[in-house]
């Protein structure tokens, strides 16, 4: 699938040299798609989260190969500007060989120019193939949503120390594994702050503190649609507008908001 090209994964990289901070928002649609664009969002992540917001499970572990691809495609229509970076669902990077094969689908059928995988250890050697095909790779730390059953839920990772060091370590290895990027999710802010000094490629927070070369949230929390108790690290910029102004002026006040290092603050973080 041939598209218009968005910002590359270089010109991503220079951003943190440069100390300018880097705008992700997931979008699963062509029309969230052009607001995100419209806004000046720099990365667009069609995130495994779809399988919560949109398919309405309690985890991101039921999505498929086919819903991703499903969804990229739609947004990789709408993309001009931005970088499309994809997940790699659940069980579709459990052999190197899976892993090659399910990348190179989301990026021919899907239309994405970067697959993101959770975790580190058992995951490099799939980062290491991938990367070798010539398709860059986004890491994702801390809080793994596919590994919520082993994690026992959704809490903060990385408090004790040997786990922080570990992480800093994992964040290393992700680097030396040809990772271009990476999601830290749901860390001591100190943490977010460590790793973004330990690595040279970008650290995408999600609450992860300010220090972070990015910030990342799912669109649905920021848009105030998510049913329920929103996460502590997230923020409904669409409910804080002033009457008459919609989604684009939410998301170019969170844009405006990373940009100038008020969000998050330090309510959106863990200690
Ligand atoms: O699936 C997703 O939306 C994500 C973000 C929370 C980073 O991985």
């Amino acid at each position: 699938m041939n598209g218009p090209q968005g910002l590359s994964v270089e010109a991503v990289v220079k951003m943190k040299q440069a100390g300018k901070k880097i705008t992700v928002l997931t979008a699963y649609d062509a029309s969230m798609t052009k607001h995100l664009e419209a806004a000046g969002v720099e990365v667009i992540l069609v995130g495994d989260s779809l399988g919560m917001v949109v398919q309405g499970h309690d985890s991101t572990l039921l999505v498929t190969v086919d819903d991703m691809i499903y969804h990229c495609r739609l947004v990789a229509c709408a993309r001009e500007s931005a970088l499309l970076v994809v997940d790699m669902p659940y069980h579709s990077y459990t052999t190197v060989d899976m892993a090659r094969a399910n990348a190179q689908r989301l990026v021919k059928e899907g239309g994405a120019d970067m697959v993101k995988l959770e975790g580190a250890g058992a995951v490099l050697d799939a980062i290491r193939a991938i990367v070798a095909g010539g398709i860059p790779v986004c890491g994702h730390l801390g809080l793994l949503p596919q590994s919520i059953e082993e994690l026992g839920g959704y809490r903060v990772q990385g408090r004790e120390q040997a786990a922080a060091d570990k992480m800093v370590a994992d964040a290393r290895a992700l680097e030396e594994a040809g990772a271009s990027m990476m999601v830290l999710e749901c860390i001591p802010s100190a943490l977010g702050k460590r790793i973004s000094e330990a690595v040279t490629i970008p650290t995408i927070g999600i609450g992860a503190g300010p220090d972070c070369d990015g910030q990342v949230l799912v669109l649905y929390d920021l848009l105030g649609l998510t049913p329920g108790k929103r996460p502590r690290f997230s923020k409904d910029f669409l409910g804080e507008m002033p009457a008459g102004k919609g989604i684009t002026e939410a998301v170019r006040a969170y844009v405006e908001a990373v940009k100038t290092g008020k969000f998050p603050a330090p309510e959106h973080g863990f200690k």
